[in-house]
């Protein structure tokens, strides 16, 4: 299969990479070769951010309005919308998810342009925004400004989605981007490239390098023209990114790693608990940051939960990522499936009990295919409990009461999501307030809406993406204040208006 062969966008041009480079793109559902993408270098970094930079200093963009750029926006996500199927089947052939959930990752990339478009037209509203300070003699007014141009690296497995979710924000607040997109997964950001340009963008608003972390992404979150690093991806590179960020005294979000835990207690329907539980960890084949790939399922229902749930792991169906039907495809390379393999052996290793699956389908002769797999009696120190696998791995086990499920769930250096299944509200409430996470799902695993703030605590990260915190995360807020008397303002020897810090 042909996939377009794009190169950087810089400055609302393709760009060759100046040192020529190019990386393979390797389906996984095949492990054939079906393209190249540009690798670039601090080169191309730094002229996509001086593109940037360009952009920011023509004005165009940063001062136009919020009605304005939200016009764009929603070109974006119409042409998103009309180009859906090819966008789609591209990310299948690029990462392995099932061709369905990939059209609906789509469905969810126009949804993001068009959410934030409304949230562009209402920060026209916001400006202007009165402070009360207490004083007759002073007024104070908010304005809400961009940054400048903000550098945005993405991970593989959501790739236009999580590319979305920043850019999508960010150009609302008025920005200039350099999105870089994993090296695992580049085609359809350098698609959007193409869209927006077409969408009419200026020159220089919307910019995509791809390439390798430490050759492409390291330069761009160290560049010091950069006004804001918005990262998402693992806890050990999220951790190199915060320096680079640091390095430059620039603020930066991360959105990073999980482990989440699934409380399912004894009074909970099981067949529902089982459809929520399934969900949760083998959606994207495992590859979710909130997947709840710890189950914690109280010791009455467990033989009752683990017989429907082993039934159901070896019902999906697992092949061909573009057929329809397909539920589980490859994970996304053959270093991801190597890692997967090792975490089940090392699950066998440990003692843990294995419930179904383990290894690679027979059926499957080609591919980074892995078999759905379910993990009991998972002791807390074993590795398959305490990191994250980002495969098709359940690790479970019992508990007696609710104070140790709560203590299970938190025992874990990650705080990203967690979720309850429970018939007694008032359990939930409680639990849900005493879980240690940013994302809470009651009677339910994995729901994620833009309107709605994401990203963790702990290891996991800091500051939230979607919703108006996603906006407002890419914003600086400008005090404007103002001597509204008419008097004199003889300064010495009164004291200020205001206590001073
Ligand atoms: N919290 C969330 O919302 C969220 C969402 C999706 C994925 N994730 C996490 O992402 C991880 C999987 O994605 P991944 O394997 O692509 O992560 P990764 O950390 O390997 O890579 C993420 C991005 O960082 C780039 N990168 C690598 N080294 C870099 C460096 N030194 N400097 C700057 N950039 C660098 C990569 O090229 C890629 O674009 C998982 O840990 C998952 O939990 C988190």
């Amino acid at each position: 299969m042909e996939v377009p062969s794009r190169q950087l966008f810089i400055g609302g041009k393709w760009t060759s990479p100046k040192a020529e480079g190019r990386l393979q793109v390797v389906c996984p559902a095949t492990e054939e070769v079906i393209g190249s993408i540009p690798a670039a270098t601090a080169e191309d970094v730094d002229a996509a951010v001086q593109a940037a930079v360009a952009a920011v200093q023509a004005k165009q963009w940063t001062t136009s309005t919020g009605a304005h750029r939200a016009s764009y926006l929603r070109k974006i996500a119409h042409l998103v919308k009309e180009r859906k199927a090819a966008l789609a089947r591209l990310e299948t052939l690029n990462m392995g998810k099932p061709i369905a959930e990939a059209e609906w990752d789509m469905d969810d990339v126009a949804g993001c342009f068009e959410y934030y478009a409304g949230l562009a037209e209402a920060l026209d509203g916001r400006q202007g925004e009165a402070v009360d300070l207490g004083s007759d003699d002073f007024s104070c007014r908010l304005r809400r400004e961009p940054l400048g141009v903000v550098a945005l690296i993405t991970p593989w497995n959501y790739p236009l989605l999580m590319v979305a979710w920043k850019v999508a924000p960010a150009l609302a607040a008025g920005n200039c981007c350099v999105v870089k997109p994993s090296e695992l997964a580049s085609l359809t950001t350098l698609e959007l490239a193409g869209i927006a340009a077409e969408a009419g963008l200026p020159p220089g608003v919307l910019n995509v390098i791809t390439g390798l972390g430490g050759d492409a992404g390291a330069p761009l979150s160290a560049h010091p023209r950069v006004a804001k690093v918005a990262f998402t991806g693992s806890t050990a590179t999220g951790k190199r990114v915060y320096a680079a960020a640091a390095g430059n005294l620039r603020p930066a979000t991360m959105e990073l790693g999980g482990k989440s835990a699934l409380i399912v207690f004894d009074d909970a329907d099981v067949d529902k608990a089982v459809e929520w539980c399934m969900f949760g960890v083998f959606w994207t084949c495992g590859q979710i940051c909130s997947s709840t790939s710890r189950l914690l399922v109280q010791e009455s229902v467990a033989p009752a939960f683990y017989a429907q749930l082993k039934k159901r792991a070896e019902s999906i169906k697992l092949g061909d990522p573009l057929s329809p039907d397909c539920r589980l495809g490859p994970v996304v390379s053959q270093s991801q499936y190597s890692k997967v393999m090792s975490y089940i052996a090392s699950g066998k290793a440990e003692g843990a009990r294995l419930l179904t699956g383990g290894g690679r389908p027979p059926q499957q002769a080609k591919g980074f295919y892995v078999q759905p797999t379910v993990f009991t009696d998972v002791q807390p120190g074993m590795r398959i409990w305490k990191e994250e696998i980002f495969g098709p791995v359940l690790a479970a086990r019992t508990f007696r009461t609710e104070e140790e499920a709560v203590a299970l769930a938190n025992g874990s250096e990650f705080g990203l999501g967690a979720g309850v299944i429970s018939a007694d509200p008032e359990r939930c409430r409680r639990v849900s307030e005493a879980l240690e996470v940013g994302i809470c799902w009651v009677n339910c695993s994995q729901p994620c809406f833009c309107q709605a703030p994401w990203g963790g605590v702990k290891d996991s990260g800091f500051g939230r993406e979607l919703g108006t915190f996603g906006l407002d995360s890419f914003l600086s807020v400008k005090q404007i204040t103002t001597y509204t008397s008419d008097a004199m303002w003889d300064w010495f020897p009164q004291r200020p208006p205001s206590p001073r810090l």
